[in-house]
Order: structure tokens, then C-alpha cells, then sequence
């Protein structure tokens, strides 16, 4: 139990449970009541008067002015989301902030609705319900109104090969899919050698007809010989990186993929230059894409991602991927964002490891520290 009683806000919901272990530890927690994000002035307000913690969520911008409010009071930042493209990174370390994210608990939820997102677009999922309710499905027929695409036994591009797109590939060997990966920061020989032998233990038991193959693969091929492709990138912005992912699709990307190729986006919306989307799937240069996250959310009116013209081949979802009852609420912090988050800021706030924040799993910004 902490020696004095922390003062915590935090900028949404994260689960009832959460906040009782708070509260049972003699912490001191204000929550904002609206579903929607807190107006910036309203975290400053919040920060300057004096807050330890402040629990946070990818809609909230977090940089130098948040920091400099805290810059003698705050102590943690704890995000509610693997991805923290809304934290300036500099900015806190800057002024020594530590923030903690949830990475992990959420892999396997992102990773599943990835694949389902893909197979529920090239089976036509959504069209096909439609025809049912709308009245319109008036005999069996081998071939009308229409027919989807299988991914047993297709050739899926994992973009990406850190923890989600590893869930993903583990997901494809279970459909018989060959797989080309492609990461910025190099091939991930031992990972290429576990799944090929998975592969070819399933086929040497006839658990698989074929034989399949995973291989390290430039981007161009990997988006040109794929009938799938799923990205797992962050958003790196040009100047945060040497291999930035702004727009990372775009139009010469989707040149490159075959007009039958699916894509889905569940890691940043900034990622894919969405115009440009909108344009490949009115034109027809792709098959198709689901997307789970957007360059704005949420999705405005006016986008051309809602052209009713596109719309049986343009899966829309609201940043739904980790959405799972577990992923999202169990307080174990090895299975659950608001386990995971609590434990992030008690450990910094509680000097855990010591007070070693470089100590501390779920610290991101180590270095600042060092
Ligand atoms: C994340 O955690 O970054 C996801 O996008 C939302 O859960």
C-alpha cells in the first residue's frame, strides 16, 4: 500500500474495476464522465492543479503543454492502448514523464479481427446478409447474384512482422496460406524458421495438401504477389523515423497490388492515403478493403470511403479491432488493456523495481531515464 494518497484523472472510462483497485489503495481517482474525449484546456486544467497520474487513451493529444503543466507534479502518464502515436515521446522525456502503454494483452484480438475482416470481405459477408434482409435472395443458383473469394490456400502479405502480425501469421498457418512478410527493420530469421517448420510438419502429416512457404520479401513484392495483404506498422511520421509509414498506401502502392487483392488496416489510419483508396476501389485496382482505423476518426461525413458506388467492396469498422470483453476490461494485467494500464501507473507511482523506471515493463520511454 502507497505511503500518500495519489491523485489520478483519467480521460475515460477504462472499467469499473479498475478504478476500484485504485481506490482500495487509498488513491484518489476523478473519471470523465462523457463518452467522448476531454477538451485539451479541460487535461491542462486537470494536470496543473496537481494531479500524480493521468490515465489516457489514443484520442488524447498529449505533449508539451500537458508535460509542462505537470512538469513538478506529474509523475506517469498511462495510456490505455498499445499504439501512442497521440504522446510526443520527445516531449515527455523532455520534461521526464514516464508514460506506459498496453502492449501485448491486445495482440491476439487485433489479430483475429484482422482475419476476419479480411475473410468476411472476400466472402462477401456483409453483401450477402444484406440480400437476405433487403428481400432480394429469390433462389439458389451456382453463381448468382455473386460469388467471394476462399483464402484457404492463398498468399497473405504481412506488413509489419512485430507481435500482431506474428499473431496474424500464426492465424494464416491454420488456412494453408504461404506467407510474405515484410518489416523495415529486417527479416526475423528465427520466426521464418519456427512457422516453416509448423508448415511442413502439417503437410507431412496431411493435415495440409500443400506445401507452404513464409519468406522475408521487399514491399513491392510482397503487395504485388499477395491475394491478401493485412498492415501491422505504427504510424511513424516523416522525420520520426528513417523508415517513415505516412501514406505508407498510396497511389503507386496500390498500382503495385493485383486488381483481386484484399487489404486490411488495423493498425493506424495515416498509414494509407485514403483518397487514394477510395480511388483504387471506385477504378477497381484492388478487390477490396477493410478498414478499422482512419486518417480522421471518426470517419467524417463527407469521406469518399462512404461512396455508396464502393460500398460492396469497402468494409468500414469504428477502431473496433480490440474490442473483446477481455482484451479490453480483465484486470490481469497479462490479458487486459485496464489490468495492464493500472499496473503501468501503480509501478511508477508505487516506485516498484526498485523506483527503476528502466526496470518497468510497461514504461515506454526508457530512455529518458537511462
Ligand atoms: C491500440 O491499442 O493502439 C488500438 O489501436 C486500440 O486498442
Amino acid at each position: 500500500m502507497p505511503n500518500r494518497k495519489f491523485r489520478i484523472f483519467a480521460t475515460a472510462d477504462i472499467g469499473d474495476a479498475t478504478f476500484h483497485r485504485l481506490r482500495q489503495r487509498g488513491y484518489e481517482v476523478e473519471i470523465y464522465p462523457s463518452p467522448e474525449p476531454p477538451p485539451k484546456s479541460l487535461i491542462i486544467e486537470k494536470v496543473r492543479g496537481g494531479i500524480d497520474g493521468l490515465i489516457t487513451t489514443l484520442r488524447d493529444p498529449i505533449d508539451a503543454e500537458i508535460f509542462e503543466a505537470g512538469q513538478d507534479t506529474l509523475k506517469a502518464v498511462a495510456q490505455y492502448a498499445v499504439g501512442f502515436d497521440n504522446i510526443n515521446r520527445a516531449d515527455a522525456n523532455r520534461y521526464k514523464i514516464p508514460f506506459t502503454n498496453t502492449a501485448d494483452v491486445l495482440t491476439e484480438a487485433t489479430a483475429e479481427f484482422a482475419f476476419f475482416a479480411l475473410a468476411a470481405l472476400a466472402r462477401k459477408l456483409w453483401t450477402a446478409e444484406h440480400l437476405v434482409r433487403e428481400n432480394q435472395w429469390g433462389y439458389w443458383h451456382p453463381s448468382l447474384p455473386f460469388l467471394g473469394d476462399e483464402m484457404t490456400g492463398k498468399t497473405i502479405a504481412i506488413i509489419g512482422t512485430g507481435r500482431i502480425g506474428q499473431a496474424v501469421i500464426k492465424k494464416c498457418i491454420g488456412f494453408d496460406m504461404n506467407i510474405l512478410c515484410y518489416e523495415a527493420m529486417g527479416p526475423n530469421d528465427k520466426l521464418v524458421a519456427a512457422v516453416q517448420e509448423e508448415m511442413d510438419l502439417r503437410h507431412q502429416h496431411g493435415l495440409q495438401r500443400e506445401r507452404t512457404s513464409i519468406k522475408y520479401v521487399s514491399m513491392d513484392e510482397a503487395l504485388s504477389q499477395s491475394d491478401f495483404i493485412s498492415i501491422h506498422v505504427p504510424l511513424l511520421r516523416e522525420g520520426e523515423s528513417d523508415t517513415p509509414t505516412y501514406h505508407l498506401i498510396n497511389e503507386r502502392t496500390l498500382h503495385t497490388m493485383r486488381p483481386t487483392a484484399y487489404l486490411v488496416n488495423t493498425s493506424r489510419g495515416p498509414v494509407i492515403d485514403e483518397n487514394a483508396l477510395a480511388k483504387a476501389l471506385k477504378e477497381k485496382w484492388i478487390g477490396g478493403a477493410a478498414l478499422d482505423v482512419y486518417e480522421k476518426e471518426p470517419l467524417p461525413p463527407d469521406s469518399p470511403l462512404r461512396d455508396p458506388e464502393i460500398e460492396d467492396r469497402c468494409r468500414l469498422y469504428p477502431h473496433f479491432a480490440s474490442a473483446g470483453r477481455t482484451t479490453r476490461l480483465s484486470m490481469d494485467p497479462n490479458l487486459g488493456m485496464a489490468g495492464r494500464c493500472v499496473q503501468g501507473l501503480i509501478d511508477i507511482l508505487e516506485q516498484n523495481y526498485g523506483g527503476d523506471v528502466t526496470k518497468m515493463p510497461y514504461v515506454v520511454n526508457k530512455e529518458a531515464f537511462r
